[in-house]
């Protein structure tokens, strides 16, 4: 099984952005937890700032992946390019959305998703932890 994890802007400040926010944990310490977890998994773990290329790699996974999970970040809240990416693959690489916060909780403009109606589900508010509960989950999905 093949799983993409894709993670936005801002997302390899982790460790040291707003900590009460989204915790201490780094990237690579949440890629580690993940691994750890699945071993079995082939997981190709990704970052950008670059909306493009978040896109880019979301329509590349057709026939290459088995399903996503990703944090879009503050694309999350602005970005149909993103949404409409996961749609166009939607059919055959199903994908979680992940948020290390509760975004319903923060400013009203972090309220709205336009990227989780691609999505067959969404995980938030856990900090780091809620990437090994998107993988849990969209492994059990991927198998039943
Ligand atoms: C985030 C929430 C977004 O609103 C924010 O822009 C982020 C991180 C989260 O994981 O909690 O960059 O996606």
């Amino acid at each position: 099984m093949k799983i993409l994890v894709l993670n936005g802007p801002n997302l390899n400040l982790l460790g040291t952005r707003e900590p009460k926010i989204y915790g201490r944990e780094t990237l690579a310490d949440i890629e580690a937890d993940m691994r750890s977890l699945f071993p079995e998994v082939e997981i190709d773990f990704r970052q950008s700032n670059s909306e493009a290329d978040l896109i880019t790699w979301i329509g590349e996974t057709r026939g290459q992946f088995d399903g996503i999970i990703i944090n879009p970040a503050a694309l999350t809240h602005t970005s149909l390019g993103v949404c409409d990416a996961l749609k166009a693959v939607a059919d055959v690489v199903p994908a979680v959305e992940i948020h290390l916060s509760n975004t319903h909780t923060r400013e009203e403009i972090r309220h709205k998703s336009l990227t989780a109606p691609a999505c067959v589900g969404q995980i938030m508010g856990f900090q780091g932890f809620g990437y090994t509960l998107a993988l849990r989950a969209l492994v059990n999905k991927l198998k039943s």
